[in-house]
Order: C-alpha cells, then structure tokens, then sequence
C-alpha cells in the first residue's frame, strides 16, 4: 500500500486523535515522549527554576529536555511500590528558597497510578502545575478525562508501544494544538539508525564482548541529530501507522497478556510490584527479583530468546542521590514483556524459563 505521507494533513480530524477519543481536547503531537514534555514546559511558560522528579526515573533522557528550558530537577523518593512519597514531596514544597516550579509525577509501567500524591499536594494548598508522565501508560490518553481533574498536562510516546519511527504527544491547558509534521528522510533514517545501533550494542555487551565501537558511533549520531529542528512534531506517516491499529484491541491484548503471565508466575512466588489501581494495556509486567539473581535470570531469559529490560540503566552519579526503596528497586526491577506481538505460548515460555531458573538457581 502506498501512503500518501500528508493525505491527512489540512484536514479537519486526524485519524489518531479518533481513535484516542481526544477530539475536542488540546493535542500537541511532536518527536518523542520528552519532547512531548518540552511542550508542556513551553505552555505553561517554565523555565529557571526547579523541577521535582521521582528518584527512579530515566534522567539521562530527559536532561536535554530539561536543560532546554535551563530546568534543573530535584528528586523525591518513591515507595516499594513506586508511588511517589507524598511527604518528602511537601517537605520540598515547603522550601521556599528551592523555587519549584512544578512537580512531575510518573504512570510507572501503567501499573501505578500517582493520584494519591497529586491530591495531597493540592489538599496542602500547593498549586503548582502537576505533570504526568505517562510515556509507560498510552492507554492513559483515552481515559484522560478521568485523571485530567488531578493532573491536567499529561505526556505520551507512541513509539513505546508501537513499531513506528517516532511520535510522542501532550494534552493540557494552554497547549497549542497541531505539530504533525512531514517528516524528512534524513532524520528518520537517522533515528531508526540510531536505535538499531544502540539495539546492537547492547546484544554484544549482554554477549560479553566490547561495545564500545558501537558506543562511540552511537553518540556521534546523537549529536548529528541535534542539527535536527528540535521543535519538529510527529510524522505524518507514524500517525497514520498508529491510527490504522486497532489500538483497544492492542491494549486488550497486553492486559491479558499481563494478567495471564502474572498468575502463572503467582505460583512461582514471584514478588510484584502491588497495585491498587487495575492495569489497562502496561507496557510490560515487571517483577522483583532478589538482587543477587535478577541479572542472572535477564541472562537466563535472554539464552532463550527472551529479552527482558532493566528500567532504569542509570550511572553512578544518578545512582549516588537514589533512596533506599529506589536502590534496592534498582537492583531488583525486571521487566518482563507481554506486548501485543506476543500470545499464550510466549508467556508460558517465559513463566517456564523463570520456574526453572529458580528451582535450579
Ligand atoms: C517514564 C518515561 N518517561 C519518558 C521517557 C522518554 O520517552 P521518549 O523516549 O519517547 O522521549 C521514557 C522512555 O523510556 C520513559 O520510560
């Protein structure tokens, strides 16, 4: 099939935005998840200041975001149960000299909903812009009526749940809405590049060998792609790719998924990340696994085809300023994946593979 790459360009509806349910609301589509926040940033007017973000977070890629708009972020620790800790958030708050500017809260794998915090920081009389991430809970965007009310600028990446180039999207007062934009050849061959660089670099270190060719090409095409307007939105093309997927059906799918994996790994005595909120299409189900063994079981998975990430990889300087429940998170945390191109067969593989590796550790 031949896509004519502006068809929907000029005209009245785009075909995403119905799918979404989000006519009628402000939709800003551009690059990516944190340009999505850049956005944001640049509707409600912030910069020079303070930006509270969670401990466990992945800071590496939103620094550029936040040094844009010269932003510095200062983090609160979450609970074991990735909910953020409403009281460190108000004690910061109560700082006067730390000139907050907002506070970003985060869907966690679209497991966790952060309302709790959201509503003890407005009860406390604090009335700073509350956003979510919610990168990790696209499904979030339908239901955004029903969260607006406690945190009305929301941000979303399309290219996390599904194969497409680019794309992410802000909803919120005062943004203006629009930004799908032709995308050229260039930057798209650049940014599917430098994911399949990146992709390969990571398989050769898992292998045991030396990435650092890889590596070295990967931050030269990083810096190569801040030639590229940064303020460009989605492309047409992941809009219209997104908009023919059934994208309900596609949340259907990893929900069931989710839950049938979950129970059988129930019987493993697998340690969950505890919900209070049921899940509605996650990015993927991860598990806690004592830390001594959780990257022998990645490795273990991986032997077997099964490529569970670790959110997040961060450096030693990110790993300094972390609490305790988010240390221990980090050494623990597997994700384990159950995303659309995958059914029963899969996820008994993977429940198989896990069941085994912990009777015979
Ligand atoms: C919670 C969260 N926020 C933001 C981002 C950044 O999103 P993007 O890569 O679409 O810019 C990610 C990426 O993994 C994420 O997991």
């Amino acid at each position: 099939m031949e896509l004519e790459s502006s068809s929907f360009q000029g005209q009245p509806v785009n075909p995403l935005i119905v799918q979404l349910g989000l006519q009628g609301e402000r939709v800003r589509f551009s690059q990516s998840g944190r340009h999505a926040l850049g956005e944001i940033l640049k509707a409600l007017s912030l910069r020079d200041g303070v930006l509270l973000v969670p401990d466990f977070y992945c800071h590496a890629s939103m620094m550029e975001v936040f040094g844009s708009r010269r932003l510095k972020s200062i983090h609160y620790p979450v609970n074991s149960d990735l909910t953020p800790d409403s009281g460190a958030i108000l004690k910061h708050l109560a700082e006067p000299k730390l000139d907050i500017k907002a506070i970003l809260l985060v869907s966690f794998f679209g497991i966790v909903r952060p309302k709790q915090a959201a509503l003890d920081i407005t009860r406390a009389g604090f009335q700073l812009p509350i956003i979510l991430d919610s990168v990790q809970d696209l499904n979030g965007a339908i239901h955004y009526r029903e969260t607006a009310s406690w945190a009305p600028w929301q941000f979303f990446s399309l290219a996390k749940f599904l194969p497409l180039p680019n794309g992410g999207f802000a909803l919120g007062p005062g943004i203006e809405s629009g930004g799908v934009a032709k995308y050229e050849n260039e930057a798209t061959l650049l940014s599917v590049t430098r994911m399949a660089i990146r992709g390969l670099a990571q398989q050769i270190r898992e292998r045991g060998g030396e990435s650092e060719a890889m590596d070295s090409l990967y931050v030269k095409l990083c810096e190569s792609d801040l030639d590229v307007d940064p303020d460009r939105g989605a492309s047409d093309l992941s809009i219209q790719l997104a908009s023919l997927i059934d994208l309900p059906k596609m949340f259907e799918h990893r929900q069931a998924n989710f839950e049938y994996l979950r129970s059988k790994l129930q019987a493993a005595e697998i340690t969950h990340i505890p919900s209070e909120f049921p899940s509605r299409g996650p990015l993927v189900l991860p598990i806690r696994v004592s830390s001594g063994s959780r990257n022998d079981l990645k490795t273990e998975l991986y032997k077997n085809k099964i490529l569970a990430p670790i959110h997040w990889p961060q450096g030693q300087v990110a790993l300094d300023g972390l609490g305790e429940n988010t240390r221990r998170l980090n050494q623990e945390i597997l994700s384990l994946p159950i995303d659309q191109r995958y059914g029963r067969d899969d996820m008994n593989l993977i429940a198989q593979v896990i069941e085994n590796f912990l009777a015979h550790p």
